[in-house]
């Protein structure tokens, strides 16, 4: 099992229903990686002294969710040499034509017109190689990384059938339920950690006044019924915020708030989500005050990943025809 989030700032509680949550039940089951990649976060320009604090705070925030440096290896992407280095490999395994189409390359393209840089193309290669290093066989996201997910078992296949049964084929494992969380402001856009209107997102550092007054700015609209349909995008997403972060479904979601008007409702769902975040919030910071403690997860971590990377790579660059020596 592999996943990552990239530490580019503040998470927001998509990070968290999309990915993290569905983590937790996995590392009892599964061998399971997950990473800090700080090497995807630098496709967008990062202030270092940030990009430094962003990762040591995901780090504990992993920890602070549940995540068990016993059970898996959490670790940083920049840490594992051979990420990069496979994903070389895997750039002449790649077409700029596919890597061109990828949706989240054009969004961000639009968005950072000025800085349309190479690694923002080759972005989901170097997911392929996180994923491909480890022979994963599933990649928990929430749903705007399918898409990469799905370019990473292209890639998979395609050197599979050149070199022969290299690479598992992994596959993108996607809840029904909060893989996709919308901004709060305009359902039309994914909730994001880098939206500039400050209502859009709920982070997971947000007190609970900040979640109270976000979840009550939330746009609706002026029917007063509380039910999920395509034609009420942000009584739908607030819906589905509720029905993740209680455990249920939209529809049993739905009968809670049957016959209660939007004022009450948005009260309840604000309530809920900051008694989940709060117990996270004093782990985080009780984490982050123990720098020794957290460079040592992280050490362990990176070593565990190493020893598998190591292995991968030096099989593709046999395979390859890359000299290694007698
Ligand atoms: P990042 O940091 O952009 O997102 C981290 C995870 O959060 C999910 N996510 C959401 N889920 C639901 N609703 C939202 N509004 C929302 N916003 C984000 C993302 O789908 C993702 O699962 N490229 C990855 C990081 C990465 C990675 C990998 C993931 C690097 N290498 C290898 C899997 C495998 C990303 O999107 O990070």
């Amino acid at each position: 099992m592999y996943s990552a989030v990239q530490p580019s700032g503040n998470l927001t509680i998509g990070n968290y229903t999309g990915a993290i949550r569905n983590w937790l039940a996995m590392q009892d089951e599964y061998d399971c990686f997950f990473a800090i990649a700080d090497m995807h976060a630098i496709t967008v320009r990062q202030e270092p002294a940030e990009l430094r604090r962003h990762t040591l705070e995901l780090a504990a925030t992993y920890l602070a969710c549940g995540l068990d440096p016993q059970k898996c290896a959490l670790y940083v992407q920049s840490h594992v040499p051979q990420h990069a280095e496979l994903c070389w490999v895997l750039n002449t395994f790649t077409y700029v034509g596919e890597a061109s189409r990828m949706t989240q390359f054009k969004d961000k393209s639009q968005k950072h017109a000025d800085n349309i840089n190479m690694g923002l193309m080759d972005y989901p290669v170097l997911m392929a190689a996180d994923i491909l290093l480890y022979l994963a066989d599933y990649v928990p996201v929430g749903v705007d990384q399918k898409q990469h997910v799905e370019l990473a078992r292209d890639i998979a296949i395609r050197f599979n059938n050149r070199y022969g049964e290299t690479f598992r084929v992994p596959e993108p494992l996607i809840k029904r339920d909060g893989a996709s969380i919308r901004s709060l402001q305009d359902p039309a856009k994914k909730m994001s950690k880098s939206d500039e209107n400050p209502n859009a997102a709920v982070f997971l550092t947000d007190d609970r006044d900040t979640v109270m007054r976000k979840f009550k700015r939330a746009v609706t609209d002026s029917d007063n019924r509380v039910c999920a349909s395509e034609d009420k995008p942000g009584v739908t997403n607030l819906l589905t915020v509720y029905s993740a972060f209680v455990g249920c479904t939209v529809e049993e979601a739905e009968k809670t708030f049957e016959g209660r008007g939007y004022g009450d409702f948005k009260l309840a769902v604000g309530e809920t989500v900051a008694d989940v975040l709060a117990p996270i919030q004093a782990e985080q910071k009780r984490l982050l005050a123990d720098r020794a403690y957290l460079d040592g997860v992280l050490k362990g971590g990176a070593e565990r990943a190493y020893k598998v990377a190591r292995r991968t790579l030096s099989k593709v660059y046999r395979k390859v025809g890359f000299y290694q020596g007698d």
